[in-house]
């Protein structure tokens, strides 16, 4: 069947009404938002970089992702697409005929990125987690290069299944109001701990949670001096399921057994990542790009990063934690305490005033 998604037309074998794995090929319309930042991020990088790049999709499938890099932007210089699967690799070929910069690999994600190294873009969009690919995505990027990674095992990293979590990416995911944001910090900063392995270092520069995936965007920088500097941005969010106050921590040792405020027990989320995610220089740029094909969704996403990347805090707030009472309109909180919206939950805002002021400005309502 034929189908169209941004600025382009494509073929797969069936559209079932559940997406899984089990399909000959596999094509998902929900990731549309997926391949638009795609799109809206490397148009960008290709500016910021001033040069076409070398990319490839290693875990291709029908070959959406990059007939959309080809076609809606002038940013690539010659794509390579993998899929261990023929069917995939067959379609793709098919899908993007017509194109000359373009090679097709039908191989182990993890083989071709090491057998065809130095590339400027990477994306790694596999089913569940992104972990078995990173150490040979990081070898296989070229310094200064971009990669960008999909997680969408997010139950473990939201809290889910805490043990798998653990097992996967070495991290206590945390149970509290702002879980989406603790699993996109517990991604990235497992991607930088795999960066750090391998005497490189991955900062990210873009990232965010959607539905039922987590999307995070590193650029490979130049020397390991960086390397301390992120590594101080690696820490954990204590946080207290009694009265709400939460705080961060660079050093596991710090964290109080109690909570500081109301002395209930105090948990705790991570390791994860507490820095910023954005860079504010892409963002400038990815503000100006054309939205015309993009999802209404993408742009109301995008349009809440902008705000939210001027907060420094690693969390953020719903009212609804505070108490069941009948709680200012989120306009009037966003005014009220020099806070943000937030991408990551419609009722959610993202503030840097104190934890102690936000909550008495909701006592008076509770
Ligand atoms: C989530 S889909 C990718 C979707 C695609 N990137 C898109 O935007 O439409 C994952 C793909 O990875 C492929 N795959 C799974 N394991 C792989 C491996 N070890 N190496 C290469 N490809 C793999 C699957 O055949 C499937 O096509
Ligand atoms: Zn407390």
């Amino acid at each position: 069947m034929r189908l169209k998604e941004g600025a382009v037309e494509f073929f797969i074998p069936e559209l079932p009404d559940l997406i899984s794995k089990d399909m000959e090929v596999f094509y998902n319309p929900f990731m549309a938002i997926n391949r638009d930042f795609t799109v809206l991020i490397l148009k960008a990088y290709s500016k910021l970089k001033a040069k076409k790049l070398f990319i490839a999709d290693p875990m291709s499938a029908s070959g959406v992702r990059v007939l959309r890099l080809l076609e809606e932007t002038d940013a690539v210089e010659k794509a390579f697409l993998n899929d261990i699967k023929k069917e995939a690799i067959e379609l793709a070929q098919k899908n993007l005929e017509g194109h000359q910069n373009v090679e097709y690999f039908n191989k182990d994600a993890n083989v071709f990125l090491l057998e065809n190294k130095g590339f400027d873009y990477i994306d790694i969009d596999p089913y569940g987690s992104p972990v078995p690919f990173l150490e040979s995505a990081i070898k296989s990027l070229k310094t200064g290069g971009l990669i960008g990674i999909t997680a969408t095992d997010t139950a473990s990293l939201s809290g889910s299944y805490p043990f798998k979590a653990f097992r996967r990416y070495g991290s206590k995911p945390l149970d509290s109001e702002f879980y989406h944001e603790s699993a996109l910090r517990i991604l990235i900063k497992s991607v930088i701990e795999a960066s750090f392995r391998l005497d490189s270092v991955l900062k990210p520069v873009f990232g965010f949670s959607y539905r039922h995936f987590l999307r995070a965007f590193f650029i490979k920088l130049k020397g390991v001096s960086k390397a301390v500097d992120i590594s101080t941005k690696i820490g954990y969010i204590g946080y207290c399921h009694s009265c709400k106050f939460r705080a961060n921590y660079t050093c596991i040792l710090d964290l109080p057994k109690f909570c500081p405020l109301c002395g209930d027990f105090f948990d705790y989320g991570g390791p994860l990542y507490i820095g910023p995610i954005y860079d504010n220089e892409l963002l400038n740029i990815m503000k100006d790009e054309d939205f015309t094909y993009f999802h209404k969704d993408t742009i109301k996403v995008f349009n809440s990063i902008l705000k939210e990347s001027s907060i420094k805090s690693p969390w953020f707030y719903k009212a609804n934690i505070f108490g069941k009472g009948i709680m200012p309109k989120l306009k009037d909180i966003l005014k009220d305490l020099k806070a943000t919206p937030t991408h990551f939950s419609p009722e959610g805002f993202k503030t840097d005033v104190p934890f102690t002021y936000v909550k008495e400005y909701f006592e008076k309502w509770a």
